[in-house]
Order: C-alpha cells, then sequence, then structure tokens
C-alpha cells in the first residue's frame, strides 16, 4: 500500500512517516481511494452530521466540565454560573444541551434512511447492530447528563427512571437501590452519573463509532437504490458507479455541515431551550427532593418510549414493553424478508407499513410529552402495538408484497 502514494511525496516528510506509519494508505484506504455509490442523496448527509455532533459534544463538555461541580449542594449553582458569569459560558452550554436534542434528531433521521434503504441487510448487519449498540449508550449518556444540572426535571426524571427497576420481580428494589447508590437520587446518583456522563459512556461510544465506520468500509456504502456497486467493476477493478468519498462526498458533507450550523446556531441564539423541548422548563428550578412536579416528563427524544411503558397497565409489562421496543430493533436485518433492499422497489404493503410505523413513533413521541388521559392512553396502546406489528409482522409482509424490477447499475 505504502507505494501507491504519489511519487511527489516519496521522499521528504511523507515518506519518512509512511515508511513507520501507514498513514497514505489509511487516507487511500477510507478517503481518496474508497468508492462510495456515486447517487448518495440528502438522506446520507447524516452519518458525518453524527460524527460532527459527536465532535462538538465531546468539545463542550470538556469547556464545560472546568467549571461545573458534580455535588448536589453545588451542582444547579454551578450551571448558573457558567451561564452567566464564565466567558461565554452560555454558548458552550447551550452549545451542549442544543447538542444532545440535535444527535437525537440526525441520528433518528440517520435510522430511517437506513429503515428506508433496507441498509441492515447482508451483508450491512454488523453496521446496523453497531450502530443499535451506538443508540443504547447515545440514550445512557442523554439520560445521565441529564441529572448533571440538578434542576426539578433531572431529579425527578431519574428518579422514576431508577425507580422502574424495582418493577422487576425479586431483585427489583435491591437493583434500584445499586443503580442510585441510596434509597432516593442523591449526591452519591450525581457523583456516579457524572464519571458515566464524562468518561465511561463516550469511552464506549467513542469505540463504537470506530467499528462501526471499520465494518461500513469493509462492506461498502449501501444507496438509494440498494445495489451493491462493487458487483459492477470495470477492468481496473473500481466500481462502475462509484466515486472516491475524498474529494466528492467530503465536499457534499460540507455543505450538509452549513446548513446544519445555520439551523443548529439559530435554535442557539434564538430559542436556546428549543421551546421547553430541549430544556424543559421545571429544570430551571433547583431539585427538590420534597416537591414532586405536576407533570413529569422526559426529553423528546424519550418520550415514545415513555408512552409505550405508560400504555401498558402493569408497571413490570410496561418496563418490558418498553425496553423489548428497543432491542427489536436489533433484529431488523432478520426479519426483512423481500427480495429488494431499497423501499423504491418494494410495493405497497412495506411503504404503507413503513408510513404507519412512523406515524406511530410521532404519535408515541407526542403522547410521552403529555398527561395521559383516558383516550391518549387508548391512542398509545394503538400507537404501541403498529409500532411491534411493524417488525413482527415483517418476515410476512415483506415476503408478500409485490416488487420492481432493481436496476442493474445506480439511478439517479
Ligand atoms: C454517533 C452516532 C453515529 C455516527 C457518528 C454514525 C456514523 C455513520 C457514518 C459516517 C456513516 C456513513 C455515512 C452515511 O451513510 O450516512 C454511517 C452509516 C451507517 N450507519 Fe451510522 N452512525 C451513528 C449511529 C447509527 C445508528 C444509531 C444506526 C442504526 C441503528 C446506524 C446505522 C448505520 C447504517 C445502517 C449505515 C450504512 C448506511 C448505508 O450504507 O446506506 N448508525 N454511520
Amino acid at each position: 500500500m505504502a507505494a501507491e502514494r504519489s511519487d511527489k511525496w516519496q521522499g521528504g516528510l511523507l515518506g519518512w512517516i509512511d515508511a513507520r506509519f501507514p498513514l497514505s494508505s489509511m487516507w487511500n484506504d477510507h478517503l481518496a481511494k474508497y468508492y462510495a455509490p456515486k447517487n448518495f442523496n440528502f438522506w446520507y448527509f447524516f452519518g458525518s452530521l453524527a460524527l460532527l455532533v459527536l465532535v462538538i459534544q465531546i468539545l463542550t463538555g470538556i469547556f464545560l466540565a472546568m467549571n461545573y461541580k458534580p455535588d448536589a449542594a453545588k451542582a444547579f449553582a454551578s450551571v448558573e454560573y457558567i451561564m452567566r458569569d464564565v466567558d461565554w459560558g452560555w454558548l458552550i452550554r447551550y452549545m451542549h444541551s442544543t447538542g444532545a436534542s440535535a444527535f437525537f434528531i440526525v441520528v433518528y433521521l440517520h435510522m430511517f434512511r437506513g429503515l428506508m434503504y433496507g441498509s441492515f441487510r447482508k451483508p450491512r448487519e454488523l453496521i446496523w447492530i453497531f450502530g443499535m449498540f451506538i443508540y443504547l449508550a447515545l440514550m445512557a449518556e442523554a439520560f445521565f447528563g441529564y441529572l448533571l444540572p440538578w434542576g426539578q426535571m433531572s431529579y425527578w426524571g431519574a428518579q422514576v427512571i431508577t425507580s422502574l427497576f424495582g418493577a422487576i420481580p425479586v431483585v427489583g428494589d435491591d437493583l434500584s437501590l445499586w443503580i442510585r447508590g441510596d434509597y432516593v437520587i442523591s449526591d452519591a446518583t450525581l457523583n456516579r452519573f457524572f464519571a458515566f456522563h464524562i468518561i465511561a459512556v463516550p469511552l464506549v461510544l467513542l469505540v463504537l463509532v470506530v467499528v462501526h465506520l471499520l465494518a461500513l468500509h469493509e462492506v461498502g456504502s449501501n444507496n438509494p437504490d440498494g445495489i451493491e456497486i462493487k458487483k459492477n467493476k470495470d477492468e481496473n477493478g473500481i466500481p462502475k458507479d462509484g466515486i472516491p468519498f475524498h474529494p466528492y462526498y467530503t465536499v457534499k458533507d460540507i455543505v450538509g455541515v452549513g446548513v446544519f450550523l445555520m439551523f443548529f446556531s439559530a435554535v442557539i441564539f434564538f430559542v436556546p431551550d428549543g421551546g421547553g423541548y430541549f430544556l424543559e422548563k421545571p429544570n430551571f428550578e433547583p431539585a427538590n427532593p420534597l416537591k414532586t412536579p405536576e407533570h413529569i416528563a422526559p426529553v423528546w427524544y424519550f418520550t415514545p418510549f415513555y408512552a409505550m411503558l405508560r400504555a401498558v397497565p402493569s408497571k413490570f409489562g410496561g418496563v418490558l414493553i418498553m425496553f423489548g421496543a428497543i432491542v427489536i430493533l436489533f433484529f431488523l436485518p432478520w426479519l426483512d424478508r423481500s427480495p429488494v433492499k431499497s423501499i423504491r422497489y418494494k410495493g405497497p404493503l412495506s411503504k404503507i407499513a413503513l408510513t404507519l410505523f412512523v406515524l406511530s413513533f410521532g404519535m408515541l413521541a407526542y403522547l410521552g410529552m403529555n398527561p395521559p388521559s383516558p383516550v391518549r392512553t387508548l391512542l398509545a396502546q394503538i400507537g404501541t402495538v403498529i409500532y411491534f406489528l411493524f417488525f413482527l409482522a415483517m418476515p410476512i409482509y415483506s415476503k408478500m408484497d409485490s416488487t420492481k424490477p432493481v436496476p442493474e447499475r445506480v439511478t439517479k
């Protein structure tokens, strides 16, 4: 591989480095000679945007940690201090809090792209599975982070979620005690959540992102047509429908980054609490263990699962359904039996199923944000059934469905 580098650089510093470290070959393997399908569309922006948000969260997180105090008596005030007294502290904090929601928006769109184009199907099962572990780590990261400002919702949200483990038979109570390190959320909980939030989970996330991308580069990207471009190569062994990732997609991704940063800045500068969705109103009050907020709801990205939890009358049943809703996603590569990958060539059954799935997920998100009522509970039950049917009935409808012929070469 080292022999492939350009003659111009044969000697010099690069030559010196290449004789000791595979710099040029890594550049070529993963960028300049990594061939990606030429028909990537809008939906292919979100992988690189997820990487960008990851970097933003890590960098802003480092600066927040310089002034934040993980102490139940000081945490809330230290966040206020960051907001008012630390130079640019308000910007760093709003970048981080908006970044959390942006991360989920980007990742949900990224996952939806996978659903649409069958990117989880053979040979990309592991990309999907690593992605699902990323999603789990991301949820853990957001959950631990939300306790840190020690506001009312931080406190009571964590109280509700940790006590869910109490619903597990036999070991439940001991388990929630073990997770909290106390009978209620306390200073001990805050300290351990801080440790998980700033080092343990980010390390896991970083490793998972690396293996996610290694798996991707092993098999190559899917595309909106769901065609394997490696099956159609020219005399030099280069996929006919492929273009080098660099410079073509590095430049394309910069456009996505620019547009994303416009939206991101607009939120930070004009609606930094995201209208109460990104930073919930009760969280501007310090945690008070003696006063339960009137209505406890998690942040928007958790609410579809929260609605499923509440839709089931038994607490343990609700916990099972909630975790089941996430676990089932891992099995997706083996549930889809359609002969074609992309929704473009699937028939009406798959299209209706995907539409109903998205609508039910959106409805559940809405229901989870609002206090329950008999009608809302019924709607949440319907939404939960549709959510699970999308997966459980997939082996049947994906097989029965009609398909359109898939072209030999990618379209546009
Ligand atoms: C920190 C979060 C994540 C990062 C940084 C990330 C990064 C990336 C990048 C850079 C790509 C290639 C570009 C693209 O196809 O858009 C990609 C592809 C992919 N990702 Fe992720 N990802 C993340 C989370 C996830 C999650 C949660 C899932 C699903 C559970 C997932 C599933 C996939 C799949 C299936 C592909 C291949 C898509 C295709 O070839 O059509 N990723 N990811």
